[in-house]
């Protein structure tokens, strides 16, 4: 199955996933885990706003760094700037926040509501070049489900 095909077919379970479910936390946590179990990212995960940080939730892969702030790293530029963010070798992202030294690249997906950032989805590849405009257009369609 090619990268399209797979996220065709995850994007209805993800669907049935969430529907009926009020609960966000929940509903990251099975996000996440349906991402990672189709694809064997390295890393996919979420990180919520609280006060004025990124705080860990709901992930799949190995321990992360729990806070980062406005601004910092991939996620926090994701944050600042509302939109998504596709890294395509994690070594040249100025300020890029190594929570392991296995990801080579990385895309972050912001999740919007009521016009602001309430979280973002951080996915991490040991491949170079994992993701690109597909990944995209798929996951931030994903992240409006939620
Ligand atoms: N690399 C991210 C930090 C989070 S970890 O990858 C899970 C960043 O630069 O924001």
């Amino acid at each position: 199955m090619n990268k399209a095909e797979k996220y065709q077919l995850l994007l209805p379970q993800i669907e049935a996933l969430v529907a009926g479910e009020t609960d966000i936390i929940a509903k990251m946590a099975n996000v996440a885990a349906a991402l990672h179990e189709t694809f064997g990212f390295w890393w996919t995960g979420f990180y919520r706003v609280v006060n004025d940080e990124l705080v860990l939730g709901p992930f799949q892969g190995p321990i992360a760094c729990t806070r980062i702030r406005y601004g910092r790293g991939v996620c926090g530029t994701s944050w600042q700037q509302e939109e998504t963010i596709v890294v395509p070798n994690v070594h040249e992202f100025p300020g890029h926040i190594a929570c392991s030294s296995a990801s080579n690249s990385e895309i972050v997906v912001p999740l919007i509501r009521d016009d602001s950032v309430i979280a973002v989805l951080d996915i991490d590849s040991t491949e170079f070049g994992a993701f690109d405009e597909m990944d995209k257009a798929y996951l931030e369609q994903i992240v409006r489900l939620l």
